[in-house]
């Protein structure tokens, strides 16, 4: 040990020496100017080296090169220090991998900005969701080869409604129904969306506010586009509307009765089920209700056609006329159906009854009980061949199901009455794959998280009484 450890010392003393003498002349060489032509006469050799055995066709066939290349400006990174270096040495020292590199570089700020390692968009994706807790999933890549509509429609153009909703905790905090125009600005409290970006877009989609929410944009469906249109009186709500269709049994070539117009609502969902071989009168009392009908009748029907690219039919004739005296409008026509909103529609009866074919259905919207009551007095007294077969409400209840989360927005996950060591012996243990999905970090395994389920808290309120009137057949 004693004779050792001075030997090791001498050892290690002679290393410290060579270590020195190499830094002193790699010191000398920069120097003297000669920074990293060491590396560059390598890095220069070894592309030679490659560019002769290309010349030879010894390693890189064109097809690899070019799948190289390919890969390479699908990848778009930014050139390594290695790479910038390439740039001040002769082009024909360079490969064609460098070359590509290089002249992607040039191409200008524009495209380095969007420079973009492999799996940027996945890791991108987890932290602007991770940063935007509760507003809505991140914008996700485009399924390749798949259509970006509905088949029939188009991308998103000037002219058409659409509906902007933001949710946050489940619940929609923001919507906005509106028509997409050159210059024109979303403005909301999450900060503002210009409609020149939103232009061109597949609907149905979540775009960044200048504050970087996501906010949906999507079509206007016939229900968002009769809920959020201007209205002159109250509309015949969706919910009861569509049953007013199912209790008329409305369908394709139909011709039917409608009054009022009110705003045109009812004679918009009457328009789509009767469709282009069928007709719909609709009779508007009020003259501002008669324009108001119609104006949102042709906004709906521009909007299709630019969505579409077909025209929405024109089968809404609105006659302005009160109902109870309109004899002479309605004479020498038939009707399948009649849909009545419109207050004391037992005085207009007398007068609708016989333009409906047999068997026909009448069906009365009404918003209070006492004005069903005096209808059915009304059929007592006037001796009217109809038949009272139904008097319904059409309650819906919204209700909030979600997993449930934690305040750090983790999944809560679900208690098992047994022990933890017990449950891994067998019981009702989960799986062996969704207990690696757990450990590997994944989703919770199906069935592990808890939901809440429970009424929503806000919900719609009473909207009207639905009677339904059959003429019968003498
Ligand atoms: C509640 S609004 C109808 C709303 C319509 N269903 C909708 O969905 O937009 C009732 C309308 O009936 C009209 N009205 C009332 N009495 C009428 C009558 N005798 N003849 C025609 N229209 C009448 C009113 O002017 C009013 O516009």
């Amino acid at each position: 040990m004693a004779v050792r450890l001075p030997f090791a010392g001498l050892t290690l003393a002679q290393q410290l020496v060579r270590f020195t003498q190499r830094r002193l002349s790699n010191a000398s060489a920069i120097s003297k100017g000669h920074t990293c032509r060491g590396d560059a006469r390598s890095f220069v050799t070894s592309l030679a080296k490659r560019s002769q055995n290309e010349e030879e066709g010894e390693s890189v066939s064109s097809s690899q090169l070019s799948a190289r290349r390919a890969l390479l400006s699908r990848r778009r990174r930014s050139l390594s220090p290695l790479e910038r270096i390439s740039g001040l040495l002769p082009q024909d020292a360079l490969g064609p991998d460098v070359t590509q590199l290089r002249d992607q570089d040039q191409e200008g700020p524009a495209q380095v900005s969007d420079v973009r390692e492999p799996g940027w968009d996945d890791a991108e994706r987890s932290h602007q969701s991770e940063a935007s807790e509760d507003q809505g999933p991140s914008d996700p890549s485009p399924e390749e080869g798949r259509p970006q509509t509905l088949p029939g429609e188009t991308l998103l153009q000037f002219g058409e409604l659409l509906v902007a909703e933001h949710r946050r905790k489940r619940q929609v905090e923001f919507r906005k129904m509106f028509q997409l125009q050159p210059a024109g600005r979303l403005l909301s409290n999450w900060g503002v969306i210009l409609h020149d970006d939103v232009v061109g877009q597949a609907a149905g989609r979540f775009l960044k506010t200048s504050r970087g929410v996501s906010i949906l944009v999507r079509r206007s469906s016939l229900e968002d586009y009769v809920l959020y249109m201007k209205r002159g009186p109250n509309i015949a709500y969706p919910k009861d509307a569509a049953t007013m269709l199912v209790m008329m049994d409305v369908t394709e070539g139909d011709r039917v009765l409608e009054s009022g117009s009110g705003s045109g609502a009812m004679s918009l969902f009457l328009s789509r089920a009767v469709g282009s071989r069928g007709s719909v009168l609709s009779v508007e009392l009020r003259d501002d209700h008669h324009r108001v009908a119609i104006k949102n009748y042709n906004r709906w029907r521009a909007s299709w056609r630019l969505r579409r690219g077909e025209e929405w039919p024109d089968n809404v004739h609105f006659a302005q006329a009160d109902l109870c005296s309109a004899s002479t409008l309605l004479a020498g026509q038939g009707f399948n159906a009649a849909a009545l909103d419109l207050s004391n529609p037992h005085l207009a009866l007398p007068v609708v009854t016989p333009r409906l074919h047999p068997g026909a259905v009448c069906a009365v919207y009404l918003a209070n009980i006492t004005q069903v009551i005096d209808l059915l007095e009304g059929l007592r007294c006037l001796d009217l061949p109809l038949l009272c077969e139904r008097i319904i409400e059409v309650p819906v209840r919204d209700w909030l199901v979600a997993a449930a989360l934690q305040k750090d927005g983790a999944f809560c996950s679900r208690k098992s009455p047994l022990p933890e060591d017990e449950r891994r012996d067998g019981g009702d243990a989960p799986d062996e794959d969704h207990e690696e999905g757990t450990a590997s970090g994944s989703q919770p395994a199906f069935g592990s998280v808890p939901y809440i389920a429970r009424p929503h808290p806000q919900q719609k309120g009473h909207t009207a009484f639905l009677v339904r009137l059959r003429k019968i057949a003498h």
